[in-house]
């Protein structure tokens, strides 16, 4: 894991450079045999496992998909896709949230793209039965205890974000979040009655030393190759767990010299964000504060509909979705934007299979989409041209095109 977010950590969708992700050599991460399976002559071939969920997952993954066939295939690249149900679409399929067969897809496959998974539909099931579980325990089985959120500020953009321009303007950051520990999986939990016979719900905020430690290696070792300043967010002030996270955190720091560690209470860094979100180059942070923290984030850049994510293990497929949710109440209306799943694409091919060149040619046609003017309607404002999840896909999907013609 180390070997691989080491070498590639700077991401800017203006210009994402670093070196190459070693997990294409690095056979206990993506396991040769698929590739090697039935790929034609001078092709590389990877089985990709799509999970498009609930709500507007459909709508993007559909998208996305075509974009990062488009783009691979142009960089000698064939993708196996095996579309898998999780989620309410599961729940509705089989009754589980995640079948057997989903999770056994998404191990063996190379990567995962996943759309988004909840709605209204199954909001009153019981915790068992509701689809967001699904997501919790597919990232538990997947290991994958490191989530990459890049937040940044798009020139083509500054105008969509609530902040002040001159606020916004140059933002960028990434929020590297704790994700398979905390509070969303310490026990003990539940809902029981008291002794007073009234009803109490409680969760567990726990951290064995060794998970504050890898996620904060791969926190110092994003931050050394992006501008080297690295942000702890915690509560240690509070939170006995938060107090050992800023031990082992500061502890660590003495191996990375070249990289400054700073610290800042979660309530702090919320109202940082918004006050002066330019401090911030690297955050590390624990799987809540990294939760809320992140969607906070997403609007300092625009929209939610704009960001992508990476989670990935020691070893094992990586996990790329869009940040936001199911967005129950745009659902099947053709308004989902679907840059932040097909910047998914981009870094599944970057992080996920260490193809850089196809996952540059997918930022380069999302940009050069945003530079002709197009937007949906959450990054929409006025002068531009108005579209929709499948217009905008299309566009993508032109300039992909057109940049191979203007290159060849
Ligand atoms: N990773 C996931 O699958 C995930 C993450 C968060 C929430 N959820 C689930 O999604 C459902 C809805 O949750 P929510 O409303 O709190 O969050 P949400 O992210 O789905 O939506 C929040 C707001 O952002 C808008 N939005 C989200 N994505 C957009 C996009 N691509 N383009 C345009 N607008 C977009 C929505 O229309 C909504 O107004 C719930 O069931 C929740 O549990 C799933």
């Amino acid at each position: 894991m180390a070997a691989c977010l080491q070498s590639n950590i700077r991401l800017n969708l203006n210009n994402i450079v670093g070196g190459k992700c070693r997990s294409l050599t690095d056979q206990s991460r993506t396991p040769c045999r698929i590739r090697c399976a039935a790929a034609s002559p001078g092709k590389k071939r990877f089985n990709i496992a799509l999970l498009p969920g609930d709500g507007i997952g459909p709508e993007v993954i559909s998208v996305a998909k075509n974009v990062l066939q488009q783009a691979g295939s142009l960089e000698g690249l064939e993708f196996n896709f095996q579309e898998m149900p999780i989620g309410g679409a599961a729940l509705d399929l089989v009754g589980v949230a995640l079948p057997e067969e989903t999770l056994s897809a998404a191990k063996q496959s190379d990567a995962i793209l996943l759309g988004a998974i909840g709605g209204y539909k199954w909001d009153n099931n019981e915790k068992h039965l509701r689809p967001e579980m699904a997501l919790i325990y597919l990232r538990r089985d997947l290991k994958v205890f490191a989530n990459l959120r890049p937040a940044s500020v798009l020139p083509q953009l500054v105008d969509a974000s609530t902040l002040k321009r001159e606020v916004a303007e140059g933002v960028d950051m990434m929020i590297v979040r704790e994700l398979t520990g905390g509070i969303y999986f310490g026990e003990p939990r539940g809902i029981k009655t008291n002794e007073n016979g009234e009803e109490v719900g409680f969760n567990t905020e726990f951290y064995a030393a060794h998970e504050i430690d890898r996620i904060a290696r791969v926190a110092f070792e994003t931050a050394r190759k992006r501008r080297g300043k690295l942000c702890s967010v915690d509560k240690a002030n509070v939170l006995d767990a938060s107090v050992l996270w800023r031990r082992r955190v500061t502890a660590l720091a003495s191996e990375y010299p070249d990289v400054e560690l700073s610290h800042m209470y979660v309530d702090n860094a919320a109202m940082q964000l918004i006050r002066d979100p330019k401090q911030f180059d690297t955050i590390v942070t624990n799987n809540i504060f990294g939760d809320i923290l992140s969607d906070e984030a997403s609007m300092i850049t625009g929209s939610i509909g704009m960001l992508p994510s990476a989670s990935l293990g020691v070893s094992g497929p990586g996990l790329f979705e869009p940040i936001h949710g199911s967005a129950p109440d745009i659902a099947g209306q053709d308004k989902a934007n679907p840059l932040a799943t097909i910047l998914s694409a981009a870094m599944l091919l970057k992080y996920g299979l260490g193809e850089e060149k196809a996952a540059k040619r997918i930022e380069d046609a999302v940009l050069d989409a945003l530079n002709k003017g197009f937007r949906t309607g959450d990054i929409y404002s006025p002068g531009n041209k108005l579209v929709g999840c499948k217009e905008m896909g299309e566009e993508v999907l032109k300039s992909v095109d057109s940049r191979v013609t203007a290159t060849v």
